[in-house]
């Protein structure tokens, strides 16, 4: 088999996680402080893959560029893949052609993520050599993936892109390993009833004319982090496996279990409770960090209590006297209360966002 290729998909709008990806695409939101994105190129390097097609949107592509760049820091080579528009996976497939002209590869959607990477999986495509080999996981809203019905022997007979009644609840994982013969398949599909070329119908296809689509049932864990709660448990999942390393400066403060406080971070009378990590410039003063929360570039958490929580760059949170938990803030969002009281508080605000709660 020719040498794989890797397609990344960092295209598409965003939609579930606005306001977030208003200003921001949301394959560079952080996950235990690292953008989602960085974990599909981590995956596709472990599995030995060198070059690496990433397709990226009109409106984010720059971005992703910039924080993203040559792929030299993960040992591959990117090139980047402008998407005219979102037209569907299957139009992303199409889009990316003359970078994978007939080389075998492997698709990943860029906010997924895949606990293990795809080191084995690589090794059952090229050992099987099917057309195609796709991955599937069981999920309790099977109306929001696309579905897969197989036959008693095990083989895949019908993909619907979310099904209103879903025959299964076998979700398709964003990660799907392709050979050539999948273009064809693009260009002979039509756009779906919301207008997209669904990679599911093009697979159909493939199963339609007699070609061998493997399916896989992913172990582990798997999260599609295009919603608020995904990206939270995504975060949970990846924070419980961070292996402890303290470099900051903590006075008078307390670090308990799985804690990543990076170097150039303050703690001053805080506590902190793992797994969480604490990034470079934040400066934490009289406040607790409970579990599964990220603290990002230069936060300021002053006489506050955070729980499973995202701060991304640059935001602070003063003078709460209720626990802030649950909650995913944007770049530089500012929240501080004035005078009331205690209360829960739940948040999802965008960059530069201002609160002042009363
Ligand atoms: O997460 C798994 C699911 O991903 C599968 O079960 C579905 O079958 C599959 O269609 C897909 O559904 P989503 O609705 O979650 O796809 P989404 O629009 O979020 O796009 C997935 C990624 O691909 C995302 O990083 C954006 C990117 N994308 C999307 C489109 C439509 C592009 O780069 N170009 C596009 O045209």
């Amino acid at each position: 088999m020719k040498d794989l290729r890797g397609l990344i998909l960092s295209g598409g709008k965003g939609t579930r996680l606005r306001p977030i990806t208003h200003t921001s695409a949301k394959q560079l939101v952080p996950v235990a402080n690292k953008p989602v994105l960085f974990y599909g190129i981590e995956a596709m390097a472990a599995a030995g893959i060198r070059e690496i097609g990433i397709i990226i949107a009109p409106e984010t592509g720059d971005e992703i560029r910039e924080v993203t760049g040559d792929g030299s820091r993960f040992g591959v080579e990117i090139t980047y893949i402008p998407q005219s528009a979102p037209l569907g996976l299957a139009h992303a497939v199409l889009t990316a052609e003359p970078f994978l002209n007939d080389s075998p590869f492997v698709m990943y959607l860029g906010d997924n993520l895949l606990q293990g990477g795809i080191e084995e999986l690589v090794a059952a495509f090229r050992a099987g050599t099917p057309d195609a080999l796709i991955l599937l996981t069981q999920v309790e809203d099977p109306e929001n993936y696309g579905v897969a019905e197989l036959n008693g022997d095990g083989s895949v007979t019908r993909l619907v892109e979310k099904p209103k009644e879903p025959a299964t609840d076998l979700a398709l994982v964003g990660v799907y390993m392709f050979t050539a013969g999948i273009h064809d398949a693009a260009r002979a599909i039509e756009p779906s009833r919301r207008g997209e070329l669904e990679i599911t119908d093009a697979i159909q296809h493939l199963v339609n004319s007699g070609r061998r689509v493997e399916p896989h049932i992913v172990r582990g864990w798997w999260k599609d982090t295009g919603r608020l709660d995904d990206m939270l448990e995504a975060n949970r999942l990846i924070l419980d496996a961070i292996e402890p390393q303290i470099d900051g400066e903590l006075i008078d403060s307390v670090v308990d279990g799985r804690v990543i406080v990076e170097g150039g971070a303050t703690l001053i009378r805080a506590t902190v409770r793992g797994p969480a990590v604490i990034a470079a410039g934040a400066r934490l003063t009289d406040c607790y960090v409970g579990p599964y929360t990220a603290i990002g570039v230069d936060c300021e958490l002053q006489n506050a209590e955070v729980e499973h929580s995202i701060l991304l760059a640059g935001s602070s949170v003063r003078n709460l006297d209720g626990r802030m938990e649950s909650s995913l803030l944007g770049r530089n969002v500012r929240i501080r209360r004035d005078h009331s009281q205690p209360r829960a508080f739940r948040f999802m605000v965008g960059d530069n966002s201002e609160i002042g709660i009363l």
